[in-house]
């Protein structure tokens, strides 16, 4: 991906639920970019298939659905990942959508790509053990993991207001550090590649 002022970055929630605490935290993160920074939400996950290699053959490829996201993915700077944790690890759905990604043809899109990942449950322990789940299953395909800080938002429902958006002054702080380091990550990793070229 080129290098320009505005950095595109794909947000990707890791649960459907409409209510979310995870598409809340989404939001609030794009409410809170820093400037030269622009998420955008990507709707589309509910309508990904499960991933099977006979589906790979029957679309030559893969199906429309996740074309455009593979599309999205190439032509963004980075990806957001704001995931819960289900049973101590990663979402179905969101392990199935990075199986898509991860697939070579026609293009290595998740090689070298700047990635973050947070996420938030109403639980008190955070989403520790998914946020390791996922990065686990990114190491395989290159991605380029911020190293930190991390965001875990445990006990989330007494952080939100009655319109569901994030009013926590301290995780608010929380996250507008995390999205300046994702925005500092992103440049080191393009000028590391500007100069090897
Ligand atoms: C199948 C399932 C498994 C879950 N397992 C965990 C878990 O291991 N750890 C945890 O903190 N919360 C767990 N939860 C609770 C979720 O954190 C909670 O439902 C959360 O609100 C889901 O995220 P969302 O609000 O973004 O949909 C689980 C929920 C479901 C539906």
């Amino acid at each position: 991906m080129k290098a320009d002022s505005e950095k595109r970055i794909i947000g990707i929630c890791g649960s459907l639920r409409k209510g979310s605490f995870n598409r809340i935290l989404l939001k609030a993160a794009q409410e809170n970019a820093p400037i030269g920074m622009k998420i955008e939400l990507y709707e589309e996950m509910a309508s990904i298939p499960l991933f099977n290699e006979d589906l790979e053959l029957e679309t030559g490829g893969a199906p429309e659905v996740v074309r455009r996201l593979r599309d999205q993915v190439k032509q963004s700077h980075g990806i957001l990942i704001v995931t819960p944790e289900y049973n101590q690890s990663i979402p179905g759905v969101l392990k199935n959508t990075i199986d898509w990604l991860s697939r070579f043809a026609p293009d290595d899109i998740l090689d070298g790509k700047p990635v973050a990942i947070m996420g938030a449950t109403p639980g008190r322990w955070g989403t520790r053990l998914s946020q390791a789940a996922t990065r686990q299953t990114l190491f395989s395909t290159g991605t380029l993991l911020l190293p930190t800080p991390m965001m875990f938002v445990g006990e989330v429902a007494k952080l939100i207001d009655k319109d569901d958006r994030l009013i926590d002054e301290r995780t608010l702080a929380s996250l507008k550090k995390v999205l300046i380091a994702f925005s500092s990550w992103i440049e080191l990793l393009e000028n590391r590649a500007s100069q090897s070229r």
